[in-house]
């Protein structure tokens, strides 16, 4: 019997009821899926390295003044957050394409894009996270002009942070996904980062090789998912093998 009680389960995470109110424990899995459940899998240890990379990610983008929803990480597959309202909508940022984008659009993979493209998706398992626009996104009352505003802010702030930590340990950020909540505190409301930062939603590949450090590596049957994972924290300088001070900062690649 779980000690807590569960208030949901996604694909790769768990939220249970957290110690105070307001808040939510975050229990993050090894399962993985791919093509909205299609696919599906286990990539050993892959739960505990992205409660370690969301967890790391999240607290330099608090630093640099980005609000999320993460408070603290509490063991090896847990951390703690505020309790937040999911806007319904993943947005996706891309400065290189791949995936979806070249797919759709018929642009070789690796290509580089003029500037970094924001696009939004409804979040609808029975639709298949369908591409919308700002215009769907109001008229359907998913979120307001200024939440939408300052979602694409913050978006573009996570890019550029992003990019440049990637860059630093030899990685190309190639895109990636967010989501974002409605933080309740007495009568005010922000939009906070919500969700999780990881190689679950995120391209990576290897500056020099291209190699991909990410969940393609599962979508497309090549191997070596949890390797990559694996590889992604080593290069944080946060594997999971000592506790928090032990962690070391990035590793600078010449
Ligand atoms: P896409 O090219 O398949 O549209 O994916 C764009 C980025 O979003 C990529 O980094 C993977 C991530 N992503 C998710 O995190 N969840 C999803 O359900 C999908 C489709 C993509």
């Amino acid at each position: 019997m779980s000690r807590r009680k569960q208030v949901y389960e996604g694909k790769a995470k768990v939220l249970y009821e957290g110690p105070e109110p307001g808040t939510l424990v975050q229990y993050f899995k090894d399962d993985a899926t791919a093509f909205n459940n299609q696919k599906k899998g286990v990539i050993t240890g892959k739960g505990v390295i992205n409660n370690r990379i969301s967890e790391y990610i999240m607290t330099l983008l608090g630093d640099i003044g980005v609000p999320t929803h993460f408070l603290r990480r509490l063991n090896m597959r847990e951390q703690l957050i505020k309790e937040v309202e999911i806007v319904p909508i993943e947005v996706v940022v891309r400065n290189v394409a791949a995936g979806s984008l070249s797919t759709r659009l018929g642009i070789a993979e690796g290509t580089n894009l003029p500037r970094s493209i924001i696009e939004f998706f409804y979040k609808s398992d029975e639709l298949n996270d369908p591409m919308v626009s700002e215009e769907h996104i109001t008229a359907f009352g998913w979120a307001t002009a200024q939440e939408i505003d300052d979602i694409i802010a913050l978006t573009l702030r996570i890019n550029d942070f992003l990019t440049g930590l990637f860059l630093g340990i030899g990685i190309r950020l190639i895109d990636f996904k967010v989501e974002f909540g409605r933080l309740y505190q007495n009568d005010d409301m922000r939009i906070v980062l919500a969700d999780e930062i990881s190689p679950d939603n995120c391209r990576l590949w290897d500056i020099r090789t291209n190699e991909k450090l990410d969940k393609d590596r599962f979508r497309r049957d090549m191997g070596g998912a949890a390797e990559a994972y694996h590889e992604v924290a080593r290069r944080l300088g946060i594997l999971p093998e000592g506790g928090p001070r032990d962690m070391k900062g990035p590793e600078v690649m010449q």
